[in-house]
């Protein structure tokens, strides 16, 4: 178990995975960590949706997003779970805490030594025409939408952590 400044240092998106599965507590810790989250005025209404690696509804998802056609590459990169992070539409900070929330579950899956890559690329997909349909089959609660996702598994491929310059990203006041 590594220390926040650890996994943080060290977290980087994962683009290969082992077949090895996950466990059940592996999964709960992650699912956890996004719902200990902060969410504006503690409201709470973020919402997971875990799906496991041969579920049909992650290769309609790929369908949708490529038109119908086969897709090239595996959005999920092969992770044996994929977990979906949905919101309130109606709620103007559900977009924010998903994105607080989605952070933390990496982070945890770093600091159990496990891969993970934040998920974008699947939105027009659920957001487009089958919207309501995907709304239904991942099971989100009423008046909620796709907001960002997650894949996490075992590392079979590695990259460096991003460098990033201080200089024009921050000003000190
Ligand atoms: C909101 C968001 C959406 C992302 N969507 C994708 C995606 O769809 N596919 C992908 O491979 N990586 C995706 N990423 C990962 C970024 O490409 C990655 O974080 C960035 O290149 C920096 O690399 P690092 O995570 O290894 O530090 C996404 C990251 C964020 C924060």
């Amino acid at each position: 178990m590594s220390d926040v400044f650890e996994a943080m240092a060290n977290r980087f998106s994962t683009r290969g995975y082992t077949e090895e599965k996950l466990t059940k507590d592996e999964i709960g810790t992650i699912v956890k960590a996004g719902l200990q989250a902060p969410t504006a005025t503690n409201r709470q209404e973020i919402h997971i949706t875990v799906i496991e690696k041969g579920n049909p509804v992650l290769a309609e998802i790929e369908d949708a997003r490529n038109g119908g056609k086969t897709a090239p590459v595996n959005f999920y990169y092969n992770a044996p779970v994929v977990m979906i992070v949905s919101g309130e539409t109606a709620f103007h900070w559900s977009s924010v805490d998903a994105g607080i929330a989605v952070e933390n579950m990496a982070l945890a899956a770093e600091g159990l030594g496990l891969g993970n890559v934040i998920i974008g690329c699947i939105r027009d997909a659920l957001t487009g025409p089958k919207k309501d349909y995907f709304a239904k089959a991942l099971h989100y609660p009423e008046g909620y939408e796709y907001k960002i996702a997650i894949a996490v598994g075992h590392k079979a491929s590695g990259k460096e952590p991003h460098t990033y310059d201080w200089d024009s990203q921050v000003t000190m006041l």
